[in-house]
């Protein structure tokens, strides 16, 4: 189920006050990004597949992740993840069958978004995908609401 517009924009603020709750203080990036996909997962319906993948040792490696297991590793601009981190932009895939290289680690995926999360210095330090069962399920509400939220709860 994709909720409209004006019910994503509920959930997102929903689903910020609990992270906020759940992860203030916390100084371990791993950590917050447990609590942020937690969260997210549990309150947004047209989520499917939610987790980071981190940039260690020059390529992607999967961090905390809720949903069907994912594959461990992704190369530089491999994929919508390895284009994110490539880019450094938010890549918003309605269809994911027509994105070119993408990697398909659960075929039931139909669409996704992936957001680039920097440090302090402005460095990508890892990316946050998530995945829907059903085409076209993200929109710039989402874009901007999980920007927020990554800026604010990681890096
Ligand atoms: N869809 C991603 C791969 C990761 S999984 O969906 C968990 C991509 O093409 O980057």
């Amino acid at each position: 189920m994709i909720p409209d517009s004006t019910e994503k924009t509920r959930l997102y603020g929903e689903a910020e006050v609990r992270i906020s709750g759940l992860i203030s203080g916390e100084p371990d990036a791993v950590a917050r990004m447990a609590g942020v996909v937690a969260v997210l997962h549990g309150v947004m319906p047209h989520y499917f597949w939610t987790g980071f993948y981190r940039v260690v040792g020059g390529e992607l490696v999967i961090g905390p992740y809720q949903g069907t297991p994912g594959c461990a590793r992704i190369s530089w601009g491999r994929g919508v993840c390895g284009t994110a981190w490539k880019s450094g932009e938010t890549q918003l895939v309605e269809d994911v069958h027509a994105f070119p290289g993408h990697i398909a680690c659960d075929a039931r995926s139909e669409s996704e978004i992936v957001v680039p999360v920097r440090d302090q210095s402005g460095a990508v330090v890892a990316v946050f995908d998530v995945d829907s069962g059903e085409k076209a399920a993200f929109d710039e509400v989402d874009r901007e609401a999980l920007e927020r939220l990554l800026e604010k709860f990681s890096g």
